[in-house]
């Protein structure tokens, strides 16, 4: 659906893209994840036709963002990350503004606007719709940035950073929202929150320094953390150091860690490429072990993407120095 191929970006002499490819396919939900200055907004940018990339292009369903940019605003909706209004202007009366730019017919345009304030939480539990836009707290402006979106139903959302100035309550609502619209529409919302990335999305795209660092599902990600030889157990029956050494013992095992929890021996285990799991049941059994869990580990996202962002700092820190 939405194909991006080496997308680079100098905004003088700042690289802020630096050679992307990735592909979006129709109905998914993408988050777009980088620590600040990463070069989410730019990319988010240049797939709506904001901004003209320095090299490298983007096509939605074949269409150059470029060269048939009218044709692909079309098919996008676009909240960025300041949503621009006009401050003296009336929520509904902006919105009819905006419904007018779209090209909704003047008869259909109260109606679509009556449906996007209220997936926008904009007409209850309080009627906003008749305040000036300069008056509204930042979080509403967000929600009325939304409703601006999705007053002609694109087919692609392009959100970046839509939770950012929302309380707790909408900021749970607006992930609720984002799934809901999943299947009709493909979505990309950039975020610098993993959790609610990895909460949301169907497909995870690192950046970092503008370079593409990690890209898959969240599931995908995780098992990449944690690699495939990661296993933990924990064990009790025995001394814990007896324990350790009993696992280290085994074939194929390079490194053991124990740890005690409750009279439990917790042991982080580094195997080599074959699955010791059945072994360590089976030392188990002969030494009269009790053994509570076995399994591979699953790293956490957070270290991943902490570990991809101080890497990239490195870079950036020895390109300075
Ligand atoms: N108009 C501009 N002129 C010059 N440099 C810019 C401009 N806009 C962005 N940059 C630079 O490009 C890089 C990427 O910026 P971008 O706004 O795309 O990052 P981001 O991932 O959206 O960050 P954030 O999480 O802070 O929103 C940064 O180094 C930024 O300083
Ligand atoms: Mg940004």
């Amino acid at each position: 659906m939405i194909d991006v191929k080496h997308l680079t970006k100098w905004y003088s002499q700042v690289l802020a893209v630096d050679n992307i490819s990735f592909r979006v396919e129709k109905g998914r939900i993408v988050g777009f994840l980088g620590p600040n200055g990463a070069g989410k907004s730019t990319t988010l940018k240049i797939i709506t036709c904001f901004l003209p990339a320095s090299s490298g292009t983007v096509t939605l369903n074949g269409l150059d963002v470029l060269s048939e940019s009218l044709a692909v605003r079309r098919q996008i909706g676009y909240m960025p990350e300041n949503v621009p209004l006009y401050e003296e202007m009336r929520v509904r009366e902006y919105l009819t503004f905006r419904a007018a730019l779209r090209d909704i017919p003047a008869k259909r345009r109260p109606a679509a606007i009556d449906r996007v304030c209220e997936r926008c939480w904009l007409s209850s539990p309080e009627d906003m719709t008749r305040r000036r836009l300069g008056e509204l707290s930042r979080g509403y402006k967000q929600r009325v940035g939304l409703a601006e979106v999705l007053l002609h139903n694109p087919p692609v959302l392009v959100l970046d950073e839509p939770t950012i100035g929302l309380d707790p309550a909408q900021i749970r609502a607006m992930r609720e929202l984002i799934r809901e619209l999943s299947g009709d529409h493909t979505v990309i919302f950039s975020s610098h929150i993993l959790a609610e990335v990895e909460q949301t999305c169907d497909d995870i795209i690192i950046i970092a320094g503008g370079r593409l660092a990690a890209a898959g599902t969240p599931a995908e990600l995780r098992q990449r953390v944690a690699g495939p030889s990661r296993i933990v157990a924990e064990l009790k029956g025995a001394a814990p150091e007896d324990i350790a050494k009993g696992v280290e013992g085994l074939a194929g095992i390079s490194a053991v860690e124990s740890s005690q929890h409750n009279h439990w021996t917790r042991l982080d285990i580094q195997a080599g490429d074959d699955d010791p799991r059945k072994d360590i049941f089976q030392l188990a059994k002969t030494q009269n072990w009790d053994l509570r869990e076995l399994r591979r580990a699953t790293g956490s996202l957070e270290d991943f993407f902490v570990q991809i962002t101080y890497e990239q700092s490195m870079r950036t820190d020895r390109a300075a120095g």
